[in-house]
This record gives structure tokens, sequence and C-alpha cells, in this order.
């Protein structure tokens, strides 16, 4: 918290009612319908970014505890995946509205552990995982099989199946939401469920499956904490689990396919990216400037999978566009992530605070590159991981701070002369997650839709994911698409073709 004011009454009183939730929680998983300590009953510390103090100590995972949630959701699939469709969905439906009432400890404890603004991130966050949830409950009707005319006396058909128990491996930045985005197809399909949260953001995820476990019959949701190589790998490696839905970075992606290599399941990627955000000469600018900074994601700090931080401007308007968004960035207010007046909130970890200084400190090093804004921590601020929103030019398409995701407030400046050399410089790039293109000539927004190697293209707006739209990468940035209907039926299922021979 900032050193220059005190804290308020109610932000005071938010955070004091999140710190008893994580207190309460400390230690425990929500395993075979009970919140309890796993075998191994070690635990871990779970900071707080915004003042780096210890909230609570959570389960430590180890292999046999890992066994042991797989086994509870194994338990629970016979009858779960037997149940009638349309009750699944009436399940999680009901589930979706438990959530909904308890939206706001909630959203609290998600802003106290990963450090994103309540007002701008943790309550938006919320309410799109519960439209997430309720998206995909919709879905249950879509489980159709079909009927294929075939020989004389026969009666051929596809059916469609769950896949057993999944394993969903998540990371800190968004974890209600990608909890729910793999949660919601996969439970609805017929599948049970084990997930484990990431280690700087744990709480949030078993709390939620506490709530979603009053509606759901017991070990159809099972959530555990703990670190990638002790709890996650054993997740992916378990033989009884049959599909593995992992979010995080391309390292550990690559991982996962090598885990279930021996056992051959399925896996679902989304790995992040580098995308690309183009302003033409010809952009509505008053549009394209608040655009490009709800593209940078800065307001979570930069922690999303789908910034825009490479950001493209034509020639003609650099300048202009350039002394807009910096105008409009130094208005950001950075702070308490509890405290309503807040925009932007803490960078997770130190680990990731420094691994953003690092690359700002390589773009300083830079022969041509120029700090245009932001570059260092806020004044005031000497306690959490705060950093200002950065902006950088000249920096080569070849240096590490533009060919890796950063995953914080830094966002790169080019300038471009034409469409094709725009286009050029965005798909030059191991990843291919999203890209937005700013124009009113129809021809360049086609072209670019079509061009670009990416999984979520648009043209003048820049949103983030929602349900019903199918999300999900070209090239390094992943495999497979999910927040859809196709992310249920192809992610989550098995079909079956069963030809019946009825000339006897
Ligand atoms: P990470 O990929 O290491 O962690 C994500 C999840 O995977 C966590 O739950 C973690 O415990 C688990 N994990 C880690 N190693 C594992 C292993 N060997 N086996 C199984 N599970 C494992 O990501 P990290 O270290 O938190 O962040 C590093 C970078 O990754 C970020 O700077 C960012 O560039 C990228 N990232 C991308 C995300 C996205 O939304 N696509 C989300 C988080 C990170
Ligand atoms: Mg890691």
């Amino acid at each position: 918290m900032s050193s220059l004011e005190p804290l308020s009454a109610p932000v005071s009183a938010a955070r004091a009612a999140a710190l008893a939730e994580a207190h309460r929680l400390a230690g425990q998983v929500l395993v075979g319908g009970q919140l309890q300590p796993p075998p191994s009953g070690r635990t871990f510390a779970v900071e707080n970014p915004a003042d780096e103090t210890i909230i609570a100590h959570a389960a430590r995972c180890e292999a046999r505890d890992v066994g042991w949630a797989v086994e509870a959701a194994h338990r629970a699939y016979p009858a779960w995946s037997r149940r009638p469709a349309r009750e699944r969905g009436e399940l999680l439906h009901r589930a979706a509205d438990r959530l909904e009432q308890e939206a706001e400890p909630l959203a609290r404890l998600l802003a106290l552990e990963t450090g994103n603004a309540l007002a701008t991130q943790s309550r938006p966050e919320v309410a799109g995982a519960i439209e997430l949830l309720r998206f995909f409950a919709g879905l249950w009707s879509e489980l159709k099989g079909r009927t294929i005319p075939w020989d004389p006396n026969t009666l051929a058909y596809v059916r469609r199946e769950p896949l057993g128990v999944v394993g969903a491996i998540i990371p800190w930045n968004a974890p209600l939401t990608l909890l729910c985005v793999k949660l919601g197809p996969a439970l609805v399909a017929g599948n049970t469920l084990v997930v484990k949260g990431a280690e700087q953001a744990p709480l949030t995820v078993i709390r939620t499956a506490e709530i979603l476990n009053e509606v759901l019959p017991a070990g159809v949701v099972n959530a555990i904490s703990g670190f990638g190589e002790e709890a996650g790998k054993p997740l992916a490696e378990h033989p009884l689990v049959r599909k593995v839905s992992f979010t995080g970075s391309v390292p550990v992606g690559r991982q996962i396919l090598r885990y279930v290599a021996e056992k051959l399941c399925p896996v679902t990627l989304e790995l992040g990216g580098k995308s690309p955000n183009i302003v033409m000469d010809d952009a509505d600018l008053d549009k394209a400037v608040p655009g490009l900074i709800a593209g940078m994601r800065f307001t979570r700090q930069g922690q999303s999978c789908s910034a825009g931080t490479r950001i493209y401007l034509h020639d003609r308007i650099y300048d202009q566009v350039v002394a807009r968004t910096v105008e409009a960035l130094e208005q950001l207010k950075i702070g308490d992530p509890l405290d309503e007046a807040t925009q932007m909130g803490a960078i997770i970890s130190r680990e990731q605070f420094e691994r953003v200084k690092a690359y700002v400190d390589m773009a300083r090093a830079t022969p041509g590159a120029r700090i245009v804004c932001g570059g260092s921590p806020p004044p005031g601020l000497d306690r959490g991981y705060f950093y200002t929103p950065t902006l950088i030019e000249g920096i080569p398409h070849a240096s590490p701070v533009c060919t890796d995701e950063i995953f914080g407030p830094v966002a790169l400046l080019y300038r471009f002369r034409d469409f094709d050399e725009a286009l050029a410089l965005a798909n030059d790039t191991q990843y291919g997650l999203a890209g937005a293109l700013w124009t009113r000539d129809l021809a360049k927004a086609l072209a670019f839709a079509e061009k670009l190697q990416a999984g979520f293209v648009q043209v003048n707006q820049y949103a983030g994911p929602r349900a019903g739209l199918p999300y999900g990468g070209y090239k390094m940035s992943g495999l497979g698409r999910e927040y859809s209907l196709e992310s249920m039926l192809e992610h989550f299922t098995a079909t079956k073709t069963v030809i019946v021979n009825y000339a006897t």
C-alpha cells in the first residue's frame, strides 16, 4: 500500500474480510466434496503482492495428494457421466447462481491474492466467470449424435461420450476465468475435474470449488494447490486423467505434451502471446487511443495472454497517437487493489516484477531505444510490486524485448509507412494469439483478418475473450480453442461410431 495515503475505512474492512477468508482456507483443498487438508499436510506461503505480507499458507500437494484427488474424481465419474445432460446443465446453472450470491467476497479474495484491482479487474472477472458457467450450462442440449445412411438394414450412428477425469492446470493472472473456462465444458459434457491452481494465487480456486460443491455431487469438482513440478506434473501424468487442459507458459505447455505422451490423452494448451495492435492513418483516433490502452491490458498490469503489446502506428499519426496515449496512461490510478479508486493494481510476484524490470533494463541498454513513459515503480509506493505503465520505442524486432511475452505493463511502439509493412511486422513473431487493426478501409480490414496468423482477430476494437467466441492460438500460442461450443464438443468429448445390422 502507498506510504503516502492511510488506509480508508472501507478498504481496511474489505481487506480484513478477505484476510479472514484466506485464513479459513489455509492448508485446505476441496476434494471428494469436502474442504480438508491433503494427506501430505505440507504448506507454502501465499503473498499479497500489494504489500508483500503473507496472507495464508496453502496446501502444498505432492504426487500422493494428487492421486487421492484424482481417485475422488474417478469415483464420482460413473454417476455424473450417466446423469441426463439436462440435469448436469441445470446443476451448473444453480452452481452459477450460488457463485453470484458470493460474488463480492470472492472478488475481494481474488484482488487480495492476485493484486488485480477490485473495481477494474476482480469484480468484472467474477461476473465473466458466472457468464461462462451459464453459457456452458446451456450447452447440454448440444451433446447430440447423428445418424449416417449406410447399408440396407443397418443403423449407423455416432454418439458423444465424456472422456473421464479432466486435469486442469491454470495460472495466476485470471484464476477464476480460467477455472470456469475449463470446468464449465468439462462438467456439462459429463466429465469430472481436478484443477490445480497456480502457487501464486491458489485460494480463489479452492473457494470457488467449495461454492460449486454445495450444488454439485461430491467429487465432481476437486481443487488442489501446489507447485508445478510437485503437483502439476503428477496430475498431467496420472493414468486416470484422460484429458489435460493447461493455460500458462510455452515451456510448460511443451512439458505437458511430453508428460501425456505415454498415455496419449488429448491436451488443450493456451500459451499466451505478443499480439499486434495496428493503427492506420485513416483510423478514428478517438476510438483507437482508448482501444490501444484497453488492448495493453495495463489495468491488469499487462498480465493477459491476449495483451496487444506490439503497437504499430502509421507514420502520419505516430506522434499524435503516442502523445495522446501517454497522456491517458499517466492518468491511470495505481494503488491498493482493494481501493475502489484504483485502476491498476500490483504485479503478481517478486519474480514477475523482477522479470519486468529486467526487460526494461534490457531496453534501456539497447542502442536507439527510448523509454517513452514509465519504466520504473511509481513514486510513493515503496511496498508491493507496483510498476508504471511503460511504452518503449526503437526496440529491434529481433530483441527478446520484442520476441518474448513480458507479461507486465510494458508495450512497444513501432512506426510504419504502409499496410503491407505493418502486416509483415505483425506476423513476425513465434506467437499467434490475438491482434487488431484500426482503419475505416474495409478492404484492408478484411485483408488483415485473412492474413494475420492469429486465432482471435479484431477490427476497430480490442476486447478480451468472451463466452461463446472460440478463443485460442496459432503457432506457439497453443493448441485447441476455448470459450465456445466447439471447445466443449471437440475438447471434452469423444465420438463413438456404432453400426447395428438388423438384417438377422
Ligand atoms: P507457468 O507456465 O510456469 O505456470 C502456469 C501453471 O503451470 C501453474 O499452475 C504452475 O504451477 C504450473 N506448472 C509450472 N510448471 C509445471 C510443470 N513442470 N508441470 C505441470 N505444471 C506446471 O507460468 P509462470 O511461471 O507463472 O509465468 C511465466 C510466464 O508464463 C509469464 O511471464 C507469461 O509470459 C507466461 N504465462 C502465460 C499465461 C497465459 O495466460 N497464457 C499465464 C501465466 C503465465
Ligand atoms: Mg513457471
